[in-house]
C-alpha cells in the first residue's frame, strides 16, 4: 500500500502521516515513511529519540553520496551528469527506525526557480520513482503542498493519495488545485481527510463542498494535539481521539 499525504500549508499532514505510520506499525506491518516535506518534522511528530535523530540526514545535503551516484557536484547545472543515478541502496542505509516505523528524509532541492534540473533533483526524481517499487507493506509520503514529486512515472503506483483539510473555504480551495495537478498527472485515487474538524457542521461543509473528492474520515480538533507537541510526546501516545480517528481512516482504506 502506497499513500501519499499533500495539503495546503499547516492543515495536519505531518500529524496525520505519523499517526497512520504508527497505526500501522502497531498492526505489524512494516512502515517506511518519508519525509518528503522541504523542511522536515515527521521524526519529531513520530517521537524518534534525539540519539537516532542525529543520525538522519536529508538525502539532497548528501553531497559526497550525491556526486559519487551522479558524477557531478551537487548545484552545479550544465554540465554531464546521470539522470538515473543508482539509489537502490539509499531507502535502507539512510533510514532510521523506532517502534516499527522506517523513516527517510528526502530533504529539498532549490532549483532558483530555473527548472534546471540539477545532480540532487535527478537523485531525489529517481529515489521517488525506486521507492515506488518497494516491497515495504506501507510507504507513507508525507508531501509538499502539490505533487511535485509524484511525477507521471509513479502516479500507477499510488494506492491513495489524501488530501487534509480544514473546515474552511481556504484550505478546500489548495485542496481543489492539487485535485487538478493531480488528475493532470493521471491520478485518480484521491481522497479528501478533514482536520482540526470540531463538530457536525464543519463535517458536513467539508462534504457538501467538495463534489468528486471524496471525504475518507475525519480527525478531530483537539488542543491535546499542541499540547503533545509543546511535551514531546507522539500525538499517538498523547491523545487518545487522534489515535482513533486515524484507525479508521486506515480501515476505510482497506475497504
Ligand atoms: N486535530 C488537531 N487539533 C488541534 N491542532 C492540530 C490538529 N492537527 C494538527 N494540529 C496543529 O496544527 C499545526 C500544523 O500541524 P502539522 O504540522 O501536522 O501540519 P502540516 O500540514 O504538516 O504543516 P506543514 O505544511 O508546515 O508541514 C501543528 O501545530 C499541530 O499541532
Ligand atoms: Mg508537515
Amino acid at each position: 500500500m502506497k499513500i501519499a499525504i499533500t495539503g495546503k500549508g499547516g492543515v495536519g499532514k505531518t500529524t496525520l502521516a505519523a499517526l497512520m505510520a504508527q497505526g500501522y506499525a502497531d498492526s505489524g506491518l512494516q512502515v517506511l515513511a518519508v519525509d518528503a516535506d522541504p523542511s522536515p518534522c515527521l521524526a519529531g511528530a513520530l517521537g524518534f529519540p534525539d540519539d537516532l535523530r542525529a543520525k538522519l540526514h536529508p538525502i539532497s545535503e548528501m553531497d559526497e553520496l550525491i556526486e559519487e551516484r551522479t558524477g557531478a557536484k551537487p548545484g552545479t547545472t550544465g554540465g554531464f551528469f546521470a539522470l538515473n543515478p543508482r539509489v537502490d541502496d539509499i531507502p535502507d542505509r539512510f533510514s532510521i527506525l523506532h517502534r516499527g516505523v522506517k523513516l527517510l528524509e528526502m530533504g529539498s532541492v532549490d532549483t532558483g526557480g530555473s527548472g534546471c534540473i540539477c545532480p540532487e533533483a535527478a537523485m531525489l526524481k529517481t529515489l521517488f520513482v525506486n521507492l515506488m517499487f518497494r516491497k515495504d507493506d506501507v510507504l507513507l509520503l508525507d508531501m509538499y503542498a502539490g505533487v511535485e514529486h509524484l511525477g507521471r512515472a509513479t502516479v500507477d503506483f499510488v494506492d491513495a493519495m489524501l488530501i487534509v483539510v480544514e473546515p474552511t473555504r481556504r484550505s478546500l480551495g489548495t485542496a481543489l488545485q492539487i485535485k487538478k495537478l493531480a488528475t493532470d498527472i493521471g491520478l485518480v485515487r484521491l481522497f479528501l481527510v478533514g482536520n482540526k474538524v470540531r463538530n457536525h457542521e464543519e463535517a458536513d461543509f467539508l462534504k457538501d463542498q467538495t463534489p468528486g473528492l471524496p471525504v475518507l474520515g475525519y480527525l478531530p480538533a483537539d488542543l491535546a494535539v499542541q499540547e503533545a507537541d509543546r511535551l514531546g510526546i507522539p500525538v499517538y501516545d498523547h491523545v487518545p481521539a487522534l489515535r482513533d480517528a486515524a484507525g479508521k481512516i486506515i480501515d476505510a482504506l482497506n475497504l
